[in-house]
Protein backbone atom coordinates (compact mmCIF):
# COMPACT_ATOMS: atom_id res chain seq x y z
CA UNK A 1 0.00 0.00 0.00
CA UNK A 2 1.67 3.57 -1.35
CA UNK A 3 0.56 5.99 1.18
CA UNK A 4 1.21 9.53 -0.64
CA UNK A 5 -1.44 11.58 1.21
CA UNK A 6 -1.85 11.93 5.22
CA UNK A 7 -4.79 13.87 6.42
CA UNK A 8 -3.88 15.40 9.93
CA UNK A 9 -6.82 16.11 12.39
CA UNK A 10 -5.23 18.31 15.84
CA UNK A 11 -2.44 20.74 14.59
CA UNK A 12 -1.20 20.90 17.80
CA UNK A 13 2.17 19.89 19.45
CA UNK A 14 1.82 16.45 18.03
CA UNK A 15 0.01 16.65 15.01
CA UNK A 16 1.99 19.89 13.88
CA UNK A 17 5.09 17.35 14.71
CA UNK A 18 3.68 14.83 12.45
CA UNK A 19 2.60 17.10 10.01
CA UNK A 20 5.99 17.65 9.14
CA UNK A 21 7.74 14.54 9.18
CA UNK A 22 5.67 13.84 6.79
CA UNK A 23 6.09 16.66 4.44
CA UNK A 24 9.96 16.09 4.84
CA UNK A 25 9.61 12.61 3.86
CA UNK A 26 7.75 13.96 0.31
CA UNK A 27 4.27 12.63 1.61
CA UNK A 28 1.24 15.38 1.15
CA UNK A 29 -0.77 16.72 3.93
CA UNK A 30 -3.69 17.82 4.88
CA UNK A 31 -3.54 19.22 8.18
CA UNK A 32 -6.95 19.64 10.27
CA UNK A 33 -7.78 21.67 13.38
CA UNK A 34 -11.38 22.78 14.77
CA UNK A 35 -9.82 25.89 15.77
CA UNK A 36 -8.14 28.15 12.86
CA UNK A 37 -5.50 29.66 15.53
CA UNK A 38 -4.54 26.08 16.36
CA UNK A 39 -3.53 25.98 12.38
CA UNK A 40 -1.84 29.14 12.11
CA UNK A 41 0.54 27.98 15.12
CA UNK A 42 0.76 24.63 14.09
CA UNK A 43 2.08 25.74 10.59
CA UNK A 44 4.09 28.62 12.59
CA UNK A 45 5.85 25.82 14.74
CA UNK A 46 6.48 23.82 11.48
CA UNK A 47 8.17 26.58 9.65
CA UNK A 48 10.54 27.42 12.23
CA UNK A 49 11.25 23.93 12.79
CA UNK A 50 11.68 23.31 9.28
CA UNK A 51 14.25 26.49 8.92
CA UNK A 52 16.51 24.80 11.90
CA UNK A 53 16.58 21.24 9.93
CA UNK A 54 17.52 23.64 6.96
CA UNK A 55 20.03 25.48 8.88
CA UNK A 56 21.90 22.54 10.23
CA UNK A 57 21.72 21.22 6.55
CA UNK A 58 19.70 18.23 7.76
CA UNK A 59 17.11 18.30 4.66
CA UNK A 60 18.36 17.70 0.82
CA UNK A 61 15.15 19.85 0.06
CA UNK A 62 14.28 23.68 -0.32
CA UNK A 63 12.03 24.73 3.10
CA UNK A 64 9.44 25.93 0.01
CA UNK A 65 8.97 22.21 -1.19
CA UNK A 66 8.78 20.81 2.08
CA UNK A 67 6.40 23.37 3.33
CA UNK A 68 4.20 23.16 0.22
CA UNK A 69 3.37 19.68 0.76
CA UNK A 70 1.18 20.75 3.67
CA UNK A 71 -2.35 22.22 2.90
CA UNK A 72 -4.33 23.39 5.99
CA UNK A 73 -8.42 22.92 6.76
CA UNK A 74 -11.37 23.44 9.53
CA UNK A 75 -13.39 21.13 8.03
CA UNK A 76 -13.46 17.00 7.30
CA UNK A 77 -14.40 17.52 3.70
CA UNK A 78 -11.29 16.42 1.91
CA UNK A 79 -10.30 13.41 4.46
CA UNK A 80 -11.32 11.27 1.87
CA UNK A 81 -8.57 12.02 -0.41
CA UNK A 82 -6.16 10.87 1.95
CA UNK A 83 -4.95 7.20 2.09
CA UNK A 84 -4.45 7.22 6.08
CA UNK A 85 -5.83 9.11 8.39
CA UNK A 86 -4.07 10.08 11.83
CA UNK A 87 -6.05 11.60 14.62
CA UNK A 88 -3.93 13.56 17.35
CA UNK A 89 -6.60 15.35 18.69
CA UNK A 90 -7.58 16.13 22.70
CA UNK A 91 -6.68 12.70 24.83
CA UNK A 92 -10.58 11.86 25.47
CA UNK A 93 -12.57 9.58 24.51
CA UNK A 94 -15.38 11.10 23.66
CA UNK A 95 -14.01 13.54 21.34
CA UNK A 96 -12.19 10.93 19.50
CA UNK A 97 -15.23 8.84 19.01
CA UNK A 98 -16.86 11.13 17.42
CA UNK A 99 -13.52 12.00 15.05
CA UNK A 100 -13.75 7.78 14.13
CA UNK A 101 -17.67 8.06 13.70
CA UNK A 102 -17.37 11.18 11.32
CA UNK A 103 -14.59 9.65 9.21
CA UNK A 104 -16.08 5.90 8.96
CA UNK A 105 -18.96 8.06 7.30
CA UNK A 106 -16.42 10.14 4.99
CA UNK A 107 -13.94 7.91 4.27
CA UNK A 108 -13.79 5.46 1.61
CA UNK A 109 -13.60 1.88 2.76
CA UNK A 110 -10.05 1.34 2.20
CA UNK A 111 -8.96 4.36 3.84
CA UNK A 112 -6.69 3.38 7.16
CA UNK A 113 -7.88 4.77 10.15
CA UNK A 114 -4.89 5.99 12.99
CA UNK A 115 -4.83 7.43 16.44
CA UNK A 116 -1.85 8.78 18.06
CA UNK A 117 -3.87 8.09 21.47
CA UNK A 118 -1.02 7.88 24.39
CA UNK A 119 -3.68 5.57 26.66
CA UNK A 120 -7.13 5.07 25.30
CA UNK A 121 -7.43 1.44 23.91
CA UNK A 122 -7.62 1.53 19.83
CA UNK A 123 -10.31 -1.26 20.37
CA UNK A 124 -12.39 1.46 21.85
CA UNK A 125 -12.15 3.58 18.76
CA UNK A 126 -12.38 1.11 16.33
CA UNK A 127 -15.45 0.06 17.86
CA UNK A 128 -17.51 3.24 16.31
CA UNK A 129 -16.58 2.28 12.97
CA UNK A 130 -17.80 -0.25 10.20
CA UNK A 131 -14.09 -1.30 9.69
CA UNK A 132 -12.10 -2.29 13.21
CA UNK A 133 -9.60 -4.47 10.78
CA UNK A 134 -8.14 -0.88 9.60
CA UNK A 135 -7.57 1.08 12.82
CA UNK A 136 -4.40 1.16 14.49
CA UNK A 137 -2.56 2.56 16.84
CA UNK A 138 0.44 5.35 15.48
CA UNK A 139 2.12 6.42 18.64
CA UNK A 140 4.50 9.09 17.95
CA UNK A 141 6.97 10.47 20.52
CA UNK A 142 7.42 14.34 21.08
CA UNK A 143 9.43 16.09 19.80
CA UNK A 144 8.47 14.34 16.57
CA UNK A 145 10.26 15.00 14.09
CA UNK A 146 13.50 14.72 15.63
CA UNK A 147 12.36 11.15 17.81
CA UNK A 148 12.95 7.97 15.51
CA UNK A 149 10.70 5.43 17.49
CA UNK A 150 6.94 4.92 16.76
CA UNK A 151 4.72 2.46 18.48
CA UNK A 152 2.37 0.51 15.59
CA UNK A 153 -0.57 -0.92 17.88
CA UNK A 154 -2.80 -3.30 17.43
CA UNK A 155 -6.29 -3.58 18.61
CA UNK A 156 -8.44 -6.68 19.32
CA UNK A 157 -9.60 -6.36 15.36
CA UNK A 158 -6.84 -4.82 13.54
CA UNK A 159 -5.82 -7.05 10.44
CA UNK A 160 -2.16 -7.93 9.36
CA UNK A 161 -2.06 -6.21 6.61
CA UNK A 162 -3.16 -3.15 8.30
CA UNK A 163 -0.28 -3.19 10.77
CA UNK A 164 2.26 -3.82 7.90
CA UNK A 165 1.10 -0.87 6.48
CA UNK A 166 1.29 1.06 9.40
CA UNK A 167 5.26 -0.24 9.91
CA UNK A 168 5.66 -0.01 6.37
CA UNK A 169 4.70 4.39 6.49
CA UNK A 170 6.90 4.56 9.51
CA UNK A 171 9.82 3.23 7.70
CA UNK A 172 8.80 5.46 4.68
CA UNK A 173 8.74 8.59 7.09
CA UNK A 174 12.78 7.57 7.93
CA UNK A 175 11.77 5.84 11.27
CA UNK A 176 11.53 2.68 13.22
CA UNK A 177 8.74 0.67 14.10
CA UNK A 178 8.26 -0.64 17.22
CA UNK A 179 5.68 -3.30 16.87
CA UNK A 180 2.95 -3.44 20.16
CA UNK A 181 0.26 -6.60 19.88
CA UNK A 182 -2.13 -5.73 22.33
CA UNK A 183 -3.63 -2.18 23.04
CA UNK A 184 -2.85 -2.87 26.99
CA UNK A 185 -3.08 0.79 28.40
CA UNK A 186 0.23 2.63 28.29
CA UNK A 187 1.51 0.23 25.56
CA UNK A 188 4.92 -0.42 25.88
CA UNK A 189 7.12 2.56 26.12
CA UNK A 190 5.60 4.93 28.53
CA UNK A 191 4.03 1.43 30.27
CA UNK A 192 8.04 0.27 31.10
CA UNK A 193 9.31 4.44 31.22
CA UNK A 194 6.28 5.30 33.54
CA UNK A 195 7.33 2.68 36.22
CA UNK A 196 10.55 3.87 36.75
CA UNK A 197 9.27 7.25 36.43
CA UNK A 198 6.87 6.27 39.73
CA UNK A 199 9.76 4.30 41.33
CA UNK A 200 12.10 7.50 41.44
CA UNK A 201 9.30 9.66 42.77
CA UNK A 202 8.91 7.21 45.72
CA UNK A 203 12.37 7.04 46.28
CA UNK A 204 12.72 10.96 46.49
CA UNK A 205 9.76 11.12 48.54
CA UNK A 206 11.16 8.40 51.04
CA UNK A 207 14.62 10.73 51.40
CA UNK A 208 16.70 7.94 49.80
CA UNK A 209 17.89 9.70 46.67
CA UNK A 210 18.08 13.47 45.63
CA UNK A 211 16.38 14.37 42.47
CA UNK A 212 19.95 15.97 41.09
CA UNK A 213 21.45 12.59 42.20
CA UNK A 214 18.83 10.41 40.84
CA UNK A 215 19.06 12.04 37.53
CA UNK A 216 22.94 12.15 37.43
CA UNK A 217 22.74 8.33 37.93
CA UNK A 218 20.75 7.85 35.04
CA UNK A 219 23.10 9.49 32.81
CA UNK A 220 26.24 8.59 33.86
CA UNK A 221 25.40 4.88 35.08
CA UNK A 222 22.34 3.75 31.93
CA UNK A 223 24.07 6.32 29.28
CA UNK A 224 20.63 8.16 29.25
CA UNK A 225 19.95 11.93 27.71
CA UNK A 226 18.08 12.85 30.84
CA UNK A 227 17.24 11.46 34.18
CA UNK A 228 13.44 10.40 35.26
CA UNK A 229 12.91 14.17 36.80
CA UNK A 230 14.30 16.11 33.45
CA UNK A 231 12.16 13.91 31.50
CA UNK A 232 9.58 14.49 33.90
CA UNK A 233 9.65 18.21 33.75
CA UNK A 234 10.18 18.02 29.81
CA UNK A 235 7.06 16.29 28.96
CA UNK A 236 5.12 18.02 32.14
CA UNK A 237 4.14 16.77 35.52
CA UNK A 238 0.32 17.10 34.80
CA UNK A 239 0.61 14.88 31.60
CA UNK A 240 2.39 12.10 33.46
CA UNK A 241 0.30 12.22 35.90
CA UNK A 242 -2.43 11.84 33.21
CA UNK A 243 -1.07 9.11 31.99
CA UNK A 244 -0.38 7.19 35.44
CA UNK A 245 -4.01 8.12 35.86
CA UNK A 246 -5.24 6.32 33.13
CA UNK A 247 -3.40 3.44 32.76
CA UNK A 248 -4.30 2.67 36.71
CA UNK A 249 -8.16 3.54 35.96
CA UNK A 250 -7.68 0.56 32.92
CA UNK A 251 -5.72 -1.82 34.87
CA UNK A 252 -6.12 -0.68 38.35
CA UNK A 253 -2.46 -2.10 38.77
CA UNK A 254 -1.39 -0.31 41.62
CA UNK A 255 2.22 0.22 40.60
CA UNK A 256 0.82 2.87 37.99
CA UNK A 257 -0.87 4.79 41.27
CA UNK A 258 0.51 8.62 41.01
CA UNK A 259 2.26 9.39 43.97
CA UNK A 260 1.48 11.54 46.19
CA UNK A 261 4.13 14.16 45.92
CA UNK A 262 3.05 13.99 42.07
CA UNK A 263 -0.38 14.39 42.57
CA UNK A 264 0.52 17.51 45.13
CA UNK A 265 2.90 19.52 42.28
CA UNK A 266 0.23 18.81 40.03
CA UNK A 267 -2.68 20.65 41.94
CA UNK A 268 -0.17 22.81 42.79
CA UNK A 269 0.50 23.96 39.44
CA UNK A 270 4.16 22.94 39.17
CA UNK A 271 3.94 21.61 35.85
CA UNK A 272 7.52 21.69 35.01
CA UNK A 273 9.63 23.79 32.13
CA UNK A 274 5.92 24.94 30.95
CA UNK A 275 5.14 26.39 34.28
CA UNK A 276 8.72 27.46 35.24
CA UNK A 277 8.46 24.96 38.01
CA UNK A 278 8.12 21.20 38.66
CA UNK A 279 11.32 18.85 39.70
CA UNK A 280 13.50 21.99 38.85
CA UNK A 281 13.19 25.90 39.00
CA UNK A 282 14.05 27.18 35.77
CA UNK A 283 14.39 30.71 35.02
CA UNK A 284 13.31 32.81 31.63
CA UNK A 285 16.24 33.23 29.89
P1 LIG B 1 -2.60 19.55 21.87
O1 LIG B 1 -3.56 20.02 22.91
O2 LIG B 1 -1.31 20.26 21.67
O3 LIG B 1 -3.35 19.51 20.44
C1 LIG B 1 -4.62 18.94 20.25
C2 LIG B 1 -5.30 19.71 19.12
O4 LIG B 1 -6.48 18.98 18.73
C3 LIG B 1 -5.75 21.12 19.48
O5 LIG B 1 -5.17 22.06 18.60
C4 LIG B 1 -7.28 21.08 19.32
O6 LIG B 1 -7.82 22.30 18.82
C5 LIG B 1 -7.44 19.94 18.33
N1 LIG B 1 -8.76 19.30 18.37
C6 LIG B 1 -9.50 18.98 19.44
N2 LIG B 1 -10.66 18.40 19.04
C7 LIG B 1 -10.63 18.35 17.69
C8 LIG B 1 -11.54 17.89 16.70
N3 LIG B 1 -12.71 17.35 17.02
N4 LIG B 1 -11.19 18.00 15.39
C9 LIG B 1 -10.00 18.57 15.05
N5 LIG B 1 -9.11 19.04 15.95
C10 LIG B 1 -9.42 18.94 17.24
O7 LIG B 1 -2.36 17.99 22.18
P2 LIG B 1 -1.08 17.09 21.84
O8 LIG B 1 -0.11 17.15 22.94
O9 LIG B 1 -0.66 17.38 20.43
O10 LIG B 1 -1.74 15.63 21.91
C11 LIG B 1 -2.54 15.12 20.86
C12 LIG B 1 -2.69 13.62 21.04
O11 LIG B 1 -1.39 13.01 21.00
C13 LIG B 1 -3.31 13.19 22.37
O12 LIG B 1 -4.10 12.05 22.15
C14 LIG B 1 -2.09 12.86 23.24
O13 LIG B 1 -2.38 11.92 24.25
C15 LIG B 1 -1.18 12.23 22.18
N6 LIG B 1 0.25 12.26 22.50
C16 LIG B 1 0.82 13.35 23.08
C17 LIG B 1 2.19 13.37 23.36
C18 LIG B 1 2.83 14.58 23.98
O14 LIG B 1 4.02 14.49 24.38
N7 LIG B 1 2.13 15.71 24.09
C19 LIG B 1 3.06 12.22 23.04
C20 LIG B 1 2.36 11.16 22.35
C21 LIG B 1 1.01 11.17 22.12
Amino acid sequence: MNIDKVFIIGAGLMGSGIAQACAQSGIEVILNDINQKAVDNGLKNIEWSVSKFVEKGKLPETKKTVLGRIKTATDMSQAGEAALIIEAAFENLKVKQEIFRKLNECCDHDVLLASNTSTIPITELAAVTERSDKVLGLHFFNPVPMMQAVEVIKGVSTSEETMLAGMDFVRKLGKEPIRVESDVPGFLLNRINLISYVEAIRLFEHGIGSVEDIDKGFRLAFGRKMGPFETGDMVGLDVSYGGLSAIYEESKDIRYYPPQLLRRKVKAGQLGRKTGRGWYKYTKS
